[in-house]
């Protein structure tokens, strides 16, 4: 518990310096851009410019913001347990690291040197160095392009997951691409102002004159400084990186647990690896639209063995559990660092998308929603049970939901409730009936699939292979989080659900391993033209229910969007 509060404060200074040095590098873009206008109105924006950073409020804001930012940068380095990470990440933290070994030289040959010398540090000043030192401006140019590329990816990061994102982001982009490349034209323009300008008999002196250009030695003593503060920061960068190696070393040496993953895969890290990062390190794909940083809650696992020996969620992760309605076994995995052994199950696919990390719909306490629910059941259990020590038990049916949840989550579905060897699930909660639907379909042939694959793993213990009875369903329900306050979990009411029921129990009656209703086989355009329609009798229902009785789930077609 005591993590909490640092985990809030932690990610809402990441963000907040972030925003003020992104206005700081933006008003500098934009200023650079008025150049388009010529040097005079460039010089005139630049006075705005220094009224707001150059403040007490403003320089207070913008080095408190930068030390800040820089500080939380290399404290997530050292929490870092690996550097395997997807290219944007790295991306993110290179052009991070890079900004620094650019910036030094030009705030100490600007901001220290008006402040320490009484420079005029004006664009007129800064160009005609330029001018004779080309490498300057390149190196000028590509800080500016660096630190917006580095705010850009950090503002993507953050509002990715919000759901007015997607329709903005085309025109965002175009901002993120127009605003450095007018500052780069601005910037060209005035430089040749100044070659214009330059060549006007004694002006360049005047012009130096005019902006008390220091003479060598000041200037050898700001080149020392600048690499002094260059130094102190190559110090920072190596000593994070040496804390990082000596505390993995102790953690892999004196302390590892072992995570299981779906299809018995089992994957041994350091005590201290956050899920995602356990999943990184052993090369198992798992989802993470916000990068781990506990926004999305793609990375979502739900956890069997060790659940009860978890650190708490921080306020943080369970804030974004309680908006997705997620069950009390479900943890987001790039916040959970577990320290035991545990098995945990991903629930969403790899390649989850953004649409995923939304919850499911506004005012979960309830709402009616048409949706597709699935109710699948083991056949046979009982007996397999009856000859079973308790333990044997317990450990098959927990390989069972996992088998089965995952291939749930995979197809995009919501496993809701597993009671005795009964799975529930909904889909299209999110993604409308019609994807749902489909989704379902897709998670009846998966699940075969695992059932085979199970059966292959107990051949030794069972008489015959596994089969189950899947019954799909699609309709209105009233979904929302029901359960004691602790314990809430997404589920449906309703005749939908009734009838999804009790399709799966008549599944026994046909000896099939899947029936379908109407109502899933015309919202999914799924090609029954060669299966009998079926109409059955449902209790407590005037209208009878048609169906299709499949003899598997595997080769399902559809007959297009
Ligand atoms: S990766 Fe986004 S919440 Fe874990």
């Amino acid at each position: 518990m005591a993590l909490a509060p640092r985990a809030v404060s932690v990610r809402g200074l990441r963000i907040g310096t972030g925003w003020v040095l992104f206005a700081y590098i933006a008003t500098h873009l934009a200023n650079h851009a008025l150049g388009l206008f010529g040097l005079e109105a460039m010089e005139a924006g630049r006075a705005l410019f220094l009224a707001l950073w150059r403040s007490v409020f403003g320089v207070a804001a913008l080095y408190g913001a930068l030390s800040v930012h820089l500080g939380l940068a290399l404290y997530a380095i050292y929490e870092r347990r690996h550097l395997r990470m997807p290219l944007a990440d790295v991306a993110q933290l290179a052009l991070g690291l890079a900004i620094p070994v650019l910036l030094v030289a030009h705030i100490v040959g600007t901001h220290f040197a008006s402040s320490a010398y009484g420079v005029t540090d004006s664009y007129t000043r800064m160009l005609i160095g330029f001018s004779s030192r080309p490498d300057a401006a390149i190196r000028q140019a590509l800080l500016l392009v660096i630190a917006w590329s580095h705010g850009c990816i950090g503002v993507h990061f953050w509002l990715r997951t919000r759901p007015w994102y997607r329709t903005a982001a085309p025109l965002l982009s175009g901002l993120a691409l127009l605003i450095p490349l007018l500052a780069l034209l601005g910037f060209l323009e005035a430089m040749r102002d100044i070659a214009e300008l330059a060549r006007r008999p004694g002006w360049v002196r005047l012009a130096l004159a005019q902006a008390n250009e220091v003479g060598s030695e000041p200037r050898r003593a700001l080149a020392m400084l600048s690499d002094g503060v260059l130094a102190a920061y190559a110090a920072a960068v190596g000593l994070t990186l040496a804390a990082r190696r000596l505390r993995n070393l102790h953690e892999r040496r004196f302390n590892s647990i072992t995570v299981s993953y779906p299809g018995g895969r089992k994957v041994t890290a350091p005590r201290g690896y956050s899920i995602l990062e356990t999943s990184r390190f052993a090369g198992i794909a798992h989802a993470s639209v916000c990068g781990g940083r506990g926004r999305c809650s793609t990375c979502r696992v739900r956890v069997g063995r060790g659940l009860d020996q978890l650190p708490a969620a921080s306020e943080a992760e369970r804030a974004v559990l309680e908006r997705i309605g997620a069950p009390a076994d479900v943890r987001l995995a790039c916040q959970l660092r577990p320290g035991c052994d545990l098995s945990v199950v991903p629930l969403l696919p790899a390649d989850a998308a953004v649409d995923e990390t939304a919850p499911p719909q506004e005012g979960f306490a309830g709402q009616e929603l048409e949706v597709c629910v699935m109710f699948a059941d083991l056949r046979a259990f009982t007996r397999f049970s009856e000859r079973k020590l308790p333990y044997d038990i317990v450990y098959f049916l927990n390989r069972y939901f996992e088998s089965m949840s995952e291939a749930i989550g995979r197809a995009g579905g919501i496993a809701n409730q597993f009671t005795g060897d009964g799975v529930m699930a909904l889909f299209g909660v999110n993604s409308g009936v019609a994807q749902g639907c489909r989704d379902a379909l897709e998670a009846a042939a998966a699940m075969s699939r695992a059932l085979v694959a199970l059966s292959a793993e107990f051949a030794g213990e069972l008489e015959t292979p596994l089969r189950m009875g899947i019954g799909l369903h699609a309709g209105w329900a009233v979904v929302g989080e029901m359960g004691p306050d602790a314990d809430k979990y997404l589920t449906a009411v309703g005749d939908t659900v009734h009838v999804a029921s009790r399709l799966q129990d008549l599944t026994r009656r046909y000896e099939c391993p899947l029936i379908v209703s109407q109502s899933v086989a015309s919202h999914a355009r799924l090609d029954v033209g060669r299966f009998v329609r079926r109409e059955i009798s449902v209790r407590n229902r005037d209208d009878a229910v048609a169906i299709y009785v499949f003899d598997g789930a595997e080769r399902l077609a559809f007959s297009g969007a």
